[in-house]
């Protein structure tokens, strides 16, 4: 029998764990990563294609027609990568470009909120850099100004004075610091209270929470300092305690899944709600069409048995409860960036210790922005591996995490020391 063909899309952390997960899957399958990094190397073969290049990927897949494309980032989805292989008779995991939108358009997003009636920030489009800065001087501060389309991370400024917030609508509106991203942008209330991820399965019909997550955006320790794409996560995510799922399920996911329908599109893929969880309950920042990053890297350790048929039956839209089964253990994962990130870095240093790293207890490396050169690994991004690890509990699991990355090393190291420490201050 010939093995099942799976391609994973995209070259991050994000995408060394989904094809670290499909690698242990009871069917074997035989894997491709577009483009890939020196980790996922190591467990299939790395194709020179950028995650970007739709062209480039799709006449691959005709030629070679795989099984199943796992698509890790948001761009190649907003970019309607679903629809163009599902037109070509290939099965994709991910959104269609329409249901992808979400994510592509934050204004889009809150028209489907605002119909479907689930709480998220109040907030106001705007085009026009004059009458956004009338709004935010009759608002206040503080108050959050985010470009309406993909801006990589750093569309969103969170605003303490009127000044820093219409300094944000120039940014965008007259600078076009966003490019075509930053034509409108939305001025919205600022959200009080502790973030957490909250990622499902949406079959089109039916919705399966995952396990939930906690990121910490910022660089430095203490949630200090400029955004990133993301310095660590750890799941469970303590704060979304058991009685909050009924809610984030009927008054956040269904609704959407429902209101999308009702506008004739079709929700099959990952959902992730970026939710605050304010004193009147969850109420959602922002939606992504794909898995998070590094949020996937402390979720799949945890994921019990296979996780392709979960991902078929998103397709199939024979989605179950059953499918999906979580191990107790919590993980971590730490991210370990290039000095500078996430302003400018150096690229093609040598890593040195990855295999001592992989030996500690239960620790794990996924690779991020890495690549291979003479057959060893270099940095090769900003955000360069996610050190990983579980744990008996939350602190066991940190201190694997941090046992493990202090064995690596590179030029210039950053890493945050507190990965958690929200949860564990709360134990
Ligand atoms: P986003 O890309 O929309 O998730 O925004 C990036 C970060 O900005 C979020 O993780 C929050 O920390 C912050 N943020 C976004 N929207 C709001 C809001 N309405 N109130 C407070 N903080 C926000
Ligand atoms: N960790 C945030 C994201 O994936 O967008």
């Amino acid at each position: 029998m010939n093995r099942m063909k799976v391609i994973v899309i995209g070259g991050g952390g994000r995408e060394h764990a989904l094809a670290w997960k499909l690698a242990r899957d009871s069917r074997h399958p035989e894997l491709f990563c577009a483009p890939g990094n020196a980790g996922t190397a190591a467990l299939g073969t790395n194709l020179p294609i950028k995650a970007e290049d739709l062209d480039g990927l799709l006449q691959w897949s005709k030629t070679n027609r795989p099984d199943l494309t796992v698509v890790g980032p948001e761009a190649p989805l907003c970019a309607g990568i679903a629809d163009r292989f599902q037109a070509e008779g290939l099965r994709v995991f991910g959104p269609c470009r329409a249901a992808a939108q979400l994510e592509g358009s934050k204004q889009f997003s809150k028209d489907v909120m605002a119909a479907a009636g689930v709480p998220t920030a109040r907030a106001m489009v705007f085009t026009e850099a004059g009458a956004a800065k009338a709004y935010v001087r009759q608002q206040g501060a503080p108050i959050v100004v985010k470009a309406d389309g993909l801006a990589a991370g750093k569309g969103v400024t969170v605003a303490a004075t009127v000044a820093a917030a219409e300094a944000a609508i120039d940014e965008a509106l007259v600078r076009r610091a966003f490019g075509d991203a930053g034509n409108r942008v939305l001025v919205e209330e600022c959200l009080v209270g502790e973030e957490a991820s909250s990622l499902a399965l949406l079959d089109g019909q039916r919705v399966v929470l995952l396990a939930a997550a906690q990121d910490h955006k910022r660089i430095g320790d203490g949630d200090t300092g400029p955004n990133t794409g993301g310095m660590g996560a750890y799941s469970p995510a303590p704060v979304v305690t058991a009685d909050l799922l009924p809610f984030i399920r009927t008054r956040v996911f269904e609704p959407m899944l429902r209101e999308l329908q009702r506008r004739g599109i079709t929700y099959q893929g990952l959902l992730y709600a970026g939710l605050m969880l304010t004193a009147d309950g969850p109420k959602v920042l922002e939606f992504n069409c794909r898995f998070g990053d590094p949020e996937t890297q402390a979720i799949l350790p945890r994921w019990e048995g296979d996780l392709l048929p979960a991902l078929e039956a998103c397709i199939d839209g024979t989605l179950d409860e059953r499918l999906v089964r979580w191990k107790p253990a919590p993980c971590v994962c730490v991210v370990l960036a290039a000095g500078g990130y996430p302003g400018p870095y150096a690229q093609g240093d040598a890593i040195s210790g990855l295999e001592a790293a992989a030996q500690a207890p239960d620790a794990l490396v996924f690779h991020a922005g890495t690549a291979l050169r003479d057959g060893r690994a270099v940095t090769a991004g900003g955000r360069v591996l996610g050190v990983t690890a579980l744990g008996a509990d939350l602190g066991a699991a940190v201190r694997n995490a941090y046992a493990a990355a202090d064995r690596i090393k590179f030029n210039k190291m950053q890493y945050r020391r507190d990965i958690a420490w929200r949860a564990l201050k709360s134990t």
